[in-house]
């Protein structure tokens, strides 16, 4: 047995909350690997719309294990709030949640850093989630993190004081005006830590592998996307984790060659939220459109998502990264009732026309090649079967099956559950 994984190919909010609640019923383990609240992960079904930010997306199933693996950067804070929502759904996390020891904890001053950090830059700012998320992984490669496994132990109190200490002059010299009180946040901080003491808090890399050896599934839920890699994405304009394939190994400890599928998620178009280039987006009416029907706002922050034309190029990118083995559309429902839909197959780069992602895309180097495909009137929410779908909208798989070189195995037409259609 071997692990697949769930990844976004573009900018984040692909619908990977949605999908990986989908797809559970065919694993034992959902195992997050990377990234921390910063991720906002919307599932939808039986009248419940609920978005999770830490906890793995199959926790609403019945004896399937959600582990939170040694790549995550968790905040206490707001994990309590998660769990505590979680319970008022009658979800009963006691034998369902895993929690590695060599995760990283998110400090209240992390998320003062990130935004005394953010502050400081002004208009260059990355337009980060303010979630400390960034801080947190300096500190975990500086070799100075708090970790679960910490919590453990007599001292995590004295290391806490002394991360704090360290961050609250780091803050001072940032020169930058924001208003907190210090003894409030670790008293919050300090509370929250002894609720999670309650979780269970393993050896993750163990307990999976040896999950594998006994023949179990498991299924790897990336947080944001491959343009929000720290190597691989539009940099500096990116998360502070690596969102790949690779970000699985070390953010669970499995080895390269126990990986099995990799799916890639994508819309049918693109989304951005927060600063960066999008050499396809698009400030008119059509991506106002996309906005208001797909309900393009930020599931962390509330923040609208810039929306433009699909663009191959970056997906192109994303599946050689990653080592994608098959697609998953999401919101071809959006799309409907656009006469000619655009997609983005090459950039004009210094006036030469290429095919891959080049070291800036920002908007004064690039611009977007388009192809035109017709486009389909039809309302899609409904229908169950792929063969149902209009015959324009199986040419727009078609086009970018063959574009892509990678086949797609699931459409979404909604958010709920039940709009997931197998191709
Ligand atoms: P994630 O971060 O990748 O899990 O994605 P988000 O939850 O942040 O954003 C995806 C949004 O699109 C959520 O509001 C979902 O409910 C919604 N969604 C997912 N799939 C579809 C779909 O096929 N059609 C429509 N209209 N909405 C969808
Ligand atoms: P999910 O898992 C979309 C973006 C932020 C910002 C940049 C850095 O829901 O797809 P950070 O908080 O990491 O310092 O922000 O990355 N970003 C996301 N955008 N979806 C996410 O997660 C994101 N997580 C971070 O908007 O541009
Ligand atoms: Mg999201």
């Amino acid at each position: 047995m071997k692990i697949d994984l769930i990844l976004g190919l573009q900018w984040g909010d692909e619908g990977k909350g949605k999908i990986v609640d989908f797809l559970t019923n065919d694993y034992n383990i959902i195992a997050r690997f990377q990234g921390g609240p910063n991720a906002g992960h919307t599932l939808e079904f039986d009248g419940i719309k609920h978005v999770l930010h830490t906890i793995p997306s199959g926790i609403f199933h019945e004896n399937k294990i959600n582990l939170i693996g040694n790549g995550v950067v968790i905040d206490p804070v707001i994990f309590k709030e998660e769990i505590e929502k979680l319970k008022e759904l009658n979800v009963d996390l006691s034998n369902k949640l895993l929690i590695s020891r060599k995760a990283h904890l998110i400090l209240p001053t992390h998320r003062l850093i990130d935004k005394a950090s953010e502050l400081s830059k002004g208009k260059k700012k990355i337009g980060s989630t303010l979630k400390g998320i960034g801080p947190t992984y300096m500190d975990k490669t500086g070799r100075n993190g708090l970790r679960i496994g910490d919590l453990e132990l007599d001292g995590w109190e004295d290391k806490l004081n002394t991360l704090t200490n360290k961050h609250l002059n780091l803050i001072n010299n940032f020169n930058v005006d924001i208003d907190f009180d210090i003894n409030k946040l670790v008293e919050e901080f300090t509370n929250s830590i002894n609720f999670i003491k309650s979780l269970r808090f393993i050896d993750s890399e163990h307990y999976l592998n040896e999950s594998i050896n006994n023949g179990k599934k498991i299924l790897g839920e990336g947080a944001q996307g491959s343009l929000l890699d720290i190597d691989f994405g539009t940099y500096p304009y990116v998360t502070s984790s690596n969102t790949t394939a690779a970000g699985a190994c070390t953010g669970l400890g499995i080895a390269p060659n126990k990986i099995n599928n990799v799916f890639g998620i994508f819309k049918a178009y693109t989304t951005r939220v927060g600063s960066g280039p999008f050499p396809t987006e698009l400030k008119d009416e059509t991506g106002e459109r996309m906005a208001k029907i797909g309900n393009e706002f930020g599931a962390t922050t509330g923040r609208p998502r810039r929306c433009g034309w699909l663009d191959l190029v970056i997906l192109k990118h994303s599946i050689i990264v990653n080592g994608v083995t098959e697609l998953i559309m999401m919101k071809g429902d959006v799309l409907s009732g656009i006469d000619r839909i655009k997609v983005c197959t090459k950039y004009k780069y210094k006036g030469e026309t290429i095919d891959y992602l080049p070291y800036s895309i920002e908007d004064e180097n690039i611009e977007p090649i388009y192809e035109e495909i017709s486009g389909w009137d039809e309302d899609i929410t409904k229908i169950k079967s792929f063969t149902d779908l209009p015959q324009n909208f199986k040419n727009y798989i078609n086009f970018l099956e063959d574009s892509l070189n990678v086949k797609i195995k699931i459409v979404s037409v909604g958010p709920n559950r039940t709009q997931t259609i197998f191709v």
